[in-house]
């Protein structure tokens, strides 16, 4: 991998950046400086940037509590997407592991970890994905047995049965708090669910998806990276195809 890569990916700068002051001699290669950003590190290599060590982790995992009003993309000319939110990385392999529609917040996991998001959005291994939502309606045992029996939304989807739950109730205001878990993740879902049984979704979180739970410590647009303990039950769960 190229010297430049191998310090951008690891989010010491930006590739221009980097290029610059590795001309200038900041970075060594076992122990040599090395002025060319194109070099070829070989495995294994002790790295140093300014000084200071930097190792390879060739993959990354970060918990991501997405605000509303961004998009579930890499990039984008004109919008902001939950990638430009990770300031910390400058890695160019990160993508989100599916989509959250740009007026949902809440759980997203931003990887670049292509085998484990496949796994995870595989509709094989329904893994569950917990939301949170505020319902123009009040929401009663009917929906709750409508969406446990596999709720037929319109021509081209039929939902797999769906859990929810009625977390408070408001006559006055007409609306619900629930949460509702679902096993696939078919284009505006659960708005499209609640639609169906002639209700509105007025605001959705994710908290969960998998044995991954949204951090309560991250507010809206923040983001930390997955522990180790988290990295592996995603991916313990996920092969033993518990979900
Ligand atoms: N269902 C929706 O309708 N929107 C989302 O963002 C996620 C699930």
């Amino acid at each position: 991998m190229r010297l430049d890569k191998y310090l951008a990916d690891m989010g010491i700068g930006t590739r221009s950046e980097l290029k610059a002051k590795i001309r200038k001699g900041s970075a060594t290669v076992n122990g040599s400086i090395i002025k060319d950003p194109g070099f070829q590190v070989p495995a294994q290599a002790i790295v140093t940037f300014c000084g200071q060590t930097v190792s390879y982790e060739s993959n990354a995992y970060y918990m991501l509590n997405k605000p509303a009003g961004v998009i579930s993309a890499t990039e984008d000319p004109k919008l902001k997407t939950v990638i430009d939110l990770i300031e910390e990385s400058h890695r160019t392999d990160l993508f989100p592991v599916g989509r959250l529609d740009k007026d949902t917040e809440g759980l997203l996991l931003i990887t670049n970890d292509g085998a484990l998001s496949h796994r995870l959005l595989s509709p094989k291994h329904h893994v569950d994905k917990v939301y949170y939502a505020i319902i123009s309606g009040i929401v009663s045992k009917q929906e709750i047995t409508a969406f446990a029996n596999g709720l037929k939304v319109d021509d081209d989807l039929t939902a797999m049965p769906a859990d929810l739950t009625i977390l408070h109730t408001d006559p006055e205001k007409v609306t619900s708090e629930v949460e509702i878990t679902i096993r696939e993740g078919k284009f505006h879902q659960i708005k499209r669910m609640f639609e169906a049984v002639g209700m509105k979704v007025m605001y959705l979180k994710r908290i969960k998806m998998g044995s991954l739970s949204l951090d309560p410590a991250l507010s809206p647009g923040e983001y930390r990276r997955l522990t180790q303990d988290e990295v592996e039950a995603l991916q313990s769960n996920e092969t033993k195809g518990t979900y």
